[in-house]
C-alpha cells in the first residue's frame, strides 16, 4: 500500500462508495451497545438476538440493501469493549491496534481493496484514551501492521486471484480533523517503518547480507537526507575490531559495521541505537542443532528494527539527535572460523575468551557499542538483539527481556514499548552476574554457563558501555512467529522498531542522566 492511499476526510461516511465500511459499537452493560446512528438497527437486532453486546473482538458484517442510505458494498460493526473500563493506556491502545488488524483481517477474508473507517468519538472508546491523536493513530497502525504481507519469492504458486492487501483506506472523522490526521500521519511513520523492518527479516540468508544492509542504509540516507557511514572490514581491521572480526572469520561476505545519523545542527542530546545485524546464525563451529536452523536467518530483527527506525525519525525530524548503527554479518564455519577457546581482543581493549562461538551476538554489539560511545559521545546508547535463547525461558513471548543501568532510562524505554503495545521486563544485573563471566586466561569469557543467559549476555555488553545511561532490549522471545495478536502475522513482528520511534518522539532533554 502506498503511504498517500491513507486518508483522513470529515466526508459523511454513508455517503462513500467503499468495498467495506466500518462501525464501532460499545459495550454498555445491559443495554444496547452504543454506536454510530447509521447502523443502530443492526446492532439493536443482532444484540436482540443475544448475538452481539459490543464486547471486544466481536464483529457483524452485512451488506446493505440497494434503498439503503449506506452506499458501502459490506459494513463490518466491530465492538470495542466497555468504556471505563480500561485504566491502563498501553492496553487501551493496543486493544484499538487488535481492532484495526481484525478490520485487515476483514478486508482479506471478503478480498476488499478499500476501507472507510468511520471514527467513534474518542470518549466513547476509553477514559485512558480520550486523546483522539493516539486512539486513531492506534487504530491506524493496527490495520497497516495487520495488512502486511511479504509475498516477494512466491511466483508460479501465486495465483491472480489472491488477494494483493488493501490499497486504500480513509478515516472519516467528525471533529478534531487535524489531530487525527496528525495520528495517522504518525501511525503511517511508525507502522511503514515496522513494515520494513519484517520484509528485511523476511529476506532470507542469501538474499540479506551485510551488503544490503550497507545499500538499503546508503540509499535511505540519500533518499531522507540522513548521514550514512560504512565501516568495512578492512577499516575494521586497522581499528581493532577483534570481536565482528572473529565472528566473521568463517564467513565469504566481508562484515560491515554500517552507521545512519540524524544530527540537526541545534540538538543538545543525541541517542545511539545499536542493532544485532546476524544475517544467518548457523552457531559456527559451535554449529546449532539443524532442526529450526532456518530461522536463524532472523538473527538481524535487531539491525533491521534501528534501520527502520531511522525512517521514521527523519521524516519526523525531532529535536534530539539519533544514530543508529548496525554490526552485521553472518555466523559461519568456514575454515578460518574462530574456535572455541580462542582469545579475541575488542575495540576498546578488552580482551575476551570465546567459549561458545554460538555466543556471536555479544562479541559483534561489543565492538559496535564501544565504538559508538566514542564517536557519537550519546547521552545514552539502547541496543537490542535476538541475543539469547535464555530469555524466551523466562519470559517466553510475551515480553522483551531488558537489562539497564540507568533507572531513568528503563522507565522512558517502559512507557515507549507499552505505547507500541511492545512491553518489556527489566533483569537485575549486579555483580554476582559478572563474576560468572570472568575467564581464567582473558578479561572475560563470552558464555556464562546456563543459569541466567539473558543477564551474564547482558554483563558481557556491559563491558562496553561505561558509565553512558545504557539499555540492552533482548527480543530472542518477540521477534518473530508471535502470532497471538491480530496485526502481527507469522513471521517477523518488526518489534522494538515502534518501541524505540516512542522513545524518541517522547524524549524529554535532561531526564536521562
Ligand atoms: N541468535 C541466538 C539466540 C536465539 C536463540 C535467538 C533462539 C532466537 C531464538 C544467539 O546467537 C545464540 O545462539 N545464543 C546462545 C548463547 C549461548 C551459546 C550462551 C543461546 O541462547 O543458546
Ligand atoms: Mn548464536
Ligand atoms: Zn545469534
Amino acid at each position: 500500500m502506498k503511504k498517500d492511499r491513507i486518508t483522513t476526510i470529515t466526508k459523511a461516511a454513508e455517503a462513500i462508495k467503499t468495498a467495506l465500511l466500518v462501525y464501532f459499537a460499545v459495550e454498555v452493560k445491559g443495554k444496547m451497545p452504543a454506536c454510530d446512528a447509521a447502523v443502530q438497527n443492526q446492532v439493536k437486532k443482532a444484540f436482540e438476538l443475544n448475538d452481539f453486546f459490543g464486547k471486544a473482538a466481536e464483529q457483524i458484517l452485512f451488506y446493505p440493501p440497494d434503498q439503503s442510505d449506506i452506499s458501502a458494498a459490506r459494513v463490518l460493526i466491530l465492538g470495542t469493549g466497555p468504556v471505563n473500563k480500561e485504566k491502563d493506556e498501553g492496553a487501551a491502545l493496543d486493544m484499538l491496534r487488535e481492532a484495526g488488524g481484525q478490520i485487515a483481517k476483514v478486508c482479506a477474508l471478503v478480498k476488499a481493496k478499500d476501507v472507510v473507517i468511520c471514527l467513534p468519538a474518542p470518549k466513547h472508546l476509553s477514559p485512558a484514551m480520550d486523546d483522539p491523536e493516539m486512539s486513531a493513530g492506534a487504530l491506524a497502525e493496527g490495520i497497516i501492521l495487520g495488512d502486511y504481507r511479504f509475498e516477494k519469492y512466491k511466483e508460479s504458486t501465486k495465483k491472480k486471484t489472491d488477494y494483493p492487501g488493501l490499497d486504500a483506506i480513509k478515516f472519516v472523522c467528525k471533529d478534531n480533523l487535524n489531530i487525527v490526521r496528525r495520528g495517522v500521519e504518525r501511525a503511517k511513520n511508525s507502522a511503514f517503518a515496522a513494515c520494513r523492518a519484517r520484509d528485511m527479516a523476511n529476506e532470507p540468508g542469501n538474499h540479506w547480507t551485510s551488503a544490503d544492509f550497507a545499500a538499503y542504509a546508503k540509499q535511505l540516507a540519500a533518499d531522507m537526507g540522513l548521514g550514512y557511514r560504512c565501516i568495512e572490514k578492512k577499516e575494521m581491521e586497522q581499528m581493532g575490531m577483534g570481536g565482528i572480526l572473529a565472528v566473521n572469520q568463517g564467513s565469504h561476505v566481508p562484515a560491515r559495521m554500517v552507521i545512519l545519523e540524524y544530527l540537526p545542527e541545534d540538538r543538545t542530546e543525541t541517542i545511539l541505537l545499536v542493532g544485532k545485524g546476524l544475517t544467518f546464525d548457523s552457531g559456527g563451529i559451535s554449529i546449532k542443532p539443524s532442526a529450526g536452523m532456518e530461522d536463524m536467518k532472523y538473527d538481524m530483527c535487531g539491525g533491521a528494527a534501528v534501520m527502520c527506525a531511522m525512517q521514521a525519525v527523519a521524516l519526523e525530524k525531532p529535536d534530539v539527535g539519533v544514530v543508529a548503527i548496525v554490526p552485521a554479518t553472518d555466523n559461519m564455519s568456514g575454515s578460518k572460523a574462530v574456535h572455541p577457546g580462542d582469545i579475541i581482543r575488542h575495540y576498546n581493549g578488552v580482551t575476551s575468551e570465546v567459549i561458545n562461538t554460538d555466543a556471536e551476538g555479544r562479541l559483534i554489539l561489543a565492538d559496535a557499542l564501544a565504538w559508538g560511545i566514542e564517536n557519537v559521545k550519546p547521552t545514552c546508547v539502547l541496543d537490542t538483539a535476538t541475543l539469547t535463547g535464555a530469555v524466551i525461558i523466562g519470559l517466553g513471548h510475551h515480553y522483551t527481556g531488558l537489562v539497564s543501568n540507568n533507572d531513568a532510562l528503563v522507565k522512558a524505554v517502559e512507557s515507549a514499548g507499552n505505547l507500541a503495545g511492545e512491553p518489556v521486563w527489566r533483569l537485575p544485573l549486579n555483580k554476582n552476574y559478572e563474576k560468572q563471566i570472568e575467564s581464567n586466561v582473558a578479561d572475560i569469557k563470552n558464555t556464562g554457563g546456563k543459569p541466567a543467559g539473558t543477564i551474564t549476555a547482558a554483563a558481557y555488553l556491559s563491558n562496553f558501555v561505561g558509565k553512558t545511561p545504557w539499555a540492552h532490549l533482548d527480543i530472542a522471545g518477540t521477534a518473530w512467529d508471535f502470532t497471538q495478536k491480530t496485526y502481527i502475522p507469522k513471521g517477523p513482528s518488526g518489534t522494538a522498531t515502534r518501541t524505540f520511534i516512542n522513545l524518541v518522539r517522547n524524549w524529554k532533554t535532561g531526564n536521562v542522566k
